[in-house]
């Protein structure tokens, strides 16, 4: 069982920012889907943390040809066939569990679990991950805290999410071993239920020129 690797990169590697929203309705999901792929960031992670979340997947995936659709949030296998089955394009842990992995070795949504710790890394290293979650970025340690692992994790490559910002995010996306981050900034709440979606691309096209 190893990580669907290549899958995996083209989704993270097209993009500096993957959103991370948490949805209330199918129908703002859809908004806000078109509003970030317009702006320059077509990945956007669907967080299992509303009840809507699910549908909101479901629809995304089957109204907006243009957006590829992530499930976050995945804690259990079942969520993981659930996402994936509404049409989840890639999925993302904010850990690993070897009942997550198995989930994923069956199934044909890439995975991106979560791991922090060197013991973490060996044991992802050992079931053929190297494209790794970094939760909860800034807690845990933040800029410092990955430059401190790369000399010894050299085949791990981080998508750090939590705590990332306008301020720092420029840091985090210089560090070699940071392919992407994820951040919820790009679709504000206040935003969102608003339904200020010209401003959510605006800052969708910053977030996507963050590299070159
Ligand atoms: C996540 O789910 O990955 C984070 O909660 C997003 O964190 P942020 O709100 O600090 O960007």
């Amino acid at each position: 069982m190893s990580q669907k690797i290549e899958a995996l990169k083209s989704v993270l590697s097209g993009q500096p920012v993957i959103p991370v929203v948490a949805v209330e309705s199918a129908a703002s999901a859809v908004d806000l889907a078109r509003a970030l792929a317009a702006g320059g960031l077509p990945a956007i992670e669907i967080t299992l943390r509303t009840p809507a979340a699910l549908d909101a997947i479901r629809a995304v995936s089957a109204e907006v040809p243009e957006a590829i659709v992530g499930a976050g949030t995945i804690l259990t296998p079942e969520q993981y066939d659930a996402a994936e089955e509404a049409g989840a394009r890639f999925i993302v842990s904010p850990g690993a569990t070897m009942e997550v992995l198995d989930a994923a070795g069956a199934g044909e949504a890439p995975l991106l679990p979560g791991a922090a710790t060197p013991s973490e890394l060996m044991a992802m290293i050992e079931e053929g991950y190297e494209l790794l979650k970094f939760f909860p970025a800034e807690q845990l340690g933040g800029i410092a805290y990955l430059k401190a692992l790369a000399p010894v994790f050299q085949s791990i490559t981080f998508c750090p999410t939590g705590g990332v910002s306008p301020a720092n995010v420029r840091d985090y996306l210089a560090l070699p071993n940071v392919i992407c981050v994820g951040g919820s900034w790009v679709a504000p709440k206040d935003k969102l239920a608003a339904g200020d979606f010209a401003a959510i691309t605006a800052l969708a096209a910053e977030a996507a020129a963050l590299r070159g």
